[in-house]
C-alpha cells in the first residue's frame, strides 16, 4: 500500500464565462475543421460525449493563401458552430510546423525556397527519406530562416487580431497551440552552411550560464552534458553530448517565441506547444529540438510567451509521461491521446491526480470503433495488455465527461489542493488516498472484479465528507488517527449533480455498503464516523 499525494499546484490557466475550466476536449482528425459542413455531426458527437470544448486545426495554408490576403471565414464559421454547441475552443495554429514538417505552409511559402530556405538535414539535402520510418520522404522548413519566422508570426499576429475582433466578448476561443510537434527529423540539427556556422560560434552566454544554474530539473544526461561543458565557447564546448540537440532547441523555441509573442501582444490568450515524445530514441529520430520533457530547461528560457509545454501520449507508459511533465512548474494538458479503453478512466486520474487543465483524445471522431492499423501501432496493442486493443466506451466515456462537467465548480475550487486525489489501475502500488484523519484504499486488481479500467477520484468535501467518482474498484475506508482508529460509514449515496446542487438517487447500505464494489461508473457522496 503506497500514499496518493500531490504536489500543489494551482492552474487555473484557462478560464470560461469568468470561472476556472477544465478542457473535456476531443482534438479532431487534422483536416476535419477545414470544412465547416464536415464538422457539423462532428460538434454532434462531441455534444453526445459530454465534451465542453474542442481542438481544431487552423491552417496557415488556409488562412492566407496568398501574402498579405487573409481569410478567415472558417475561424468564423467554428467559433459560431462552437456557440451553438455551447462549447468552447482551443485553436491548434499549423504554420511552418505539423509533426516536424511545413505541410501546412502556402504555396507561396513551399515554392519559394530561396526566400523561406528549406533545412539541410543532411549536407546539401533538403529532401531526404527518414529510415526509421519506412523510408517516409522528409523536408521541413529551416528554423534559422528570419523571413520564415517573420512571415509565420505575421500570419499568426493577424489570426489572433481576427479572434479577437469576433471574440473578445464571448470567448469562445480559450486558448491557442502554436504549431504543431515541431522539431527536426533525420538529424539532431540543421548542416546548411549558415547552421554550421552558427553551431561553431559561441553559445550565448546568459544562455549558457542559465542552464548551468538550472541542472536540478534536467534529466540524467542533459544535465551530464551541460555540468561537464567548459561554462562558455561554441555550443559543443558548452554542452558536449547535448549540444545538437540543445542548438536545435533553442533555435526553435526562439523562432516559436518569436510567432506567439506577436500574437500574444495583440490578443493574449493563454498559448501552448505540444510534443512528439522522445521515447528514449536519439533526437532526430523524434523531432530534435521540439519541447520534449528533456529539453524543457531551454523552451522555458527561450518561449517565455508559451505558458504550457504539453505532450501528445499515445505510448502505453501515460502516467510516467504526466510525472515529466509537472517538472518546473509546467501546468499539465494532454491535447492528444488514445482512445483506447483506458481514454475514460485516464481522465479522470490526470484530473484528480494532475489538477490538469485538460484532456484531450485524438480523432475523438472515431470514439468507439475499431483501431485502424496506425492507431494499433501508436497505441502499442500489441505489448499485452488488452485495454490497449479495447476502443474506449462512448457511453461511459461520455458518463465520465458529464460527471466531471456537472462538477467543475467543486474540482477546480480543489485544485492546487490536498483535497482532490485520485488512483488508478495502471498505477497498483499507488492504491491509497488519505484526507486528514481518514483514507481511502481502492484495490483494482482483483479476482471478483471483471473490469480491468479501475479508477477513483476522491472530493474532500468536510472533515467526514467525500464526493467519490469510483469505476472498476473495491473501496476500503479506514482511518489515519490513532486515537480513533475504526470507521464506520455513516451513510452511502449514489446520485449525481444538477445545477451544482447534490442530488440522491440511491441509498446505499447493507451489502452494497459492506463490499464498497463499483463495476459501472458511479458518483457517491460518502459521511464517515472515527471511533475508539
Ligand atoms: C500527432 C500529431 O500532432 C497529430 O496532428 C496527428 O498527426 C497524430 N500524431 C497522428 O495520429
Amino acid at each position: 500500500m503506497r500514499l496518493e499525494t500531490v504536489t500543489p499546484r494551482n492552474h487555473h490557466l484557462l478560464q470560461a464565462g469568468g470561472s476556472p475550466f477544465i478542457m473535456l476536449a476531443g482534438e479532431v482528425h487534422n483536416s476535419s475543421s477545414s470544412s465547416a459542413e464536415y464538422m457539423e455531426p462532428i460538434w454532434e458527437k462531441a455534444a453526445g460525449l459530454g465534451m465542453n470544448s474542442l481542438l481544431l486545426p487552423v491552417t496557415w495554408e488556409m488562412v492566407e493563401p496568398e501574402e498579405g490576403a487573409f481569410d478567415f471565414r472558417i475561424v468564423e464559421e467554428l467559433i459560431d458552430q462552437a456557440r451553438r454547441y455551447g462549447m468552447k475552443i482551443g485553436f491548434l495554429w499549423f504554420g511552418a510546423w505539423k509533426n516536424a514538417q511545413c505541410y501546412y505552409a502556402p504555396a507561396w511559402v513551399k515554392t519559394d525556397t530561396v526566400r523561406f530556405r528549406r533545412a539541410e538535414v543532411e549536407k546539401g539535402k533538403k529532401k531526404i527519406h527518414l529510415q526509421e520510418f519506412h523510408g517516409m520522404p522528409y523536408t521541413t522548413l529551416s528554423y534559422l530562416c528570419e523571413a520564415t519566422n517573420e512571415a509565420d508570426a505575421n500570419a499568426f499576429r493577424e489570426l489572433m487580431l481576427h479572434i479577437k475582433s469576433v471574440d473578445e466578448q464571448e470567448r469562445t476561443v480559450i486558448m491557442v497551440q502554436v504549431e504543431n510537434e515541431p522539431g527536426l527529423q533525420g538529424a539532431a540539427r540543421e548542416h546548411s552552411a549558415a547552421a554550421d556556422a552558427a553551431f561553431e560560434n559561441d553559445a550565448p552566454q546568459p544562455f549558457v550560464e542559465y542552464m548551468r544554474a538550472h541542472t536540478s530539473t534536467m534529466s540524467a544526461d542533459v544535465r551530464q552534458a551541460v555540468e561537464s561543458g567548459a561554462g562558455s565557447g561554441n555550443w559543443m564546448e558548452a554542452f558536449g553530448e547535448a549540444a545538437e540537440e540543445i542548438f536545435s532547441a533553442y533555435h526553435i523555441a526562439s523562432y516559436i517565441e518569436k510567432v506567439a509573442a506577436a500574437g500574444k501582444k495583440v490578443y493574449p490568450l493563454p498559448m501552448m506547444v505540444n510534443c512528439w515524445l522522445d521515447k528514449g530514441d536519439k533526437p532526430g529520430i523524434y523531432p530534435s529540438g521540439g519541447p520534449v520533457a528533456r529539453m524543457m530547461e531551454v523552451w522555458k528560457h527561450c518561449a517565455p510567451s508559451i505558458d504550457v509545454i504539453a505532450p501528445d501520449i499515445y505510448v502505453p507508459n501515460f502516467c510516467e509521461v504526466c510525472d515529466d511533465y509537472v517538472k518546473m512548474d509546467n501546468p499539465l494538458f494532454i491535447p492528444e491521446t488514445a482512445t483506447h479503453g483506458y481514454a475514460g478512466p485516464r481522465l479522470v486520474y490526470v484530473i484528480g491526480h494532475y489538477h490538469v487543465i485538460g484532456y484531450s483524445p485524438f480523432g475523438f471522431e472515431d470514439l468507439g470503433k475499431p483501431f485502424t492499423a496506425i492507431e494499433s501501432y501508436l497505441f502499442g496493442v500489441d505489448v499485452g495488455d488488452p485495454m490497449l486493443g479495447t476502443p474506449q466506451s462512448m457511453e461511459e466515456y461520455a458518463w465520465y465527461n458529464r460527471t466531471l462537467g456537472s462538477m467543475m465548480p467543486l474540482l477546480t475550487s480543489k485544485y492546487g489542493t490536498a483535497d482532490l486525489l485520485a488512483t488508478i489501475v495502471e498505477r497498483p502500488e499507488r492504491d491509497t488516498m488519505v484526507f486528514g484523519e481518514y483514507g481511502f484504499q481502492t484495490r483494482m486488481k482483483l479476482p471478483i472484479l471483471s473490469r480491468k479500467d479501475g479508477v477513483c477520484l476522491v472530493l474532500k468535501k468536510a472533515e467526514d465528507e467525500f464526493y467519490i467518482l469510483a469505476n472498476g474498484c473495491v473501496i476500503t475506508p479506514f482511518s489515519v488517527n490513532p486515537q480513533k482508529p475504526h470507521v464506520d460509514i455513516l451513510s452511502l449515496e449514489e446520485g449525481l449533480f444538477q445545477q451544482g446542487e447534490w442530488r440522491m438517487a440511491r441509498r446505499l447500505n447493507g451489502d452494497d455498503v459492506a463490499r464498497m464494489r463499483f463495476e459501472s461508473p458511479t458518483l457517491l457522496k460518502i459521511k464517515l464516523f472515527g471511533y475508539q
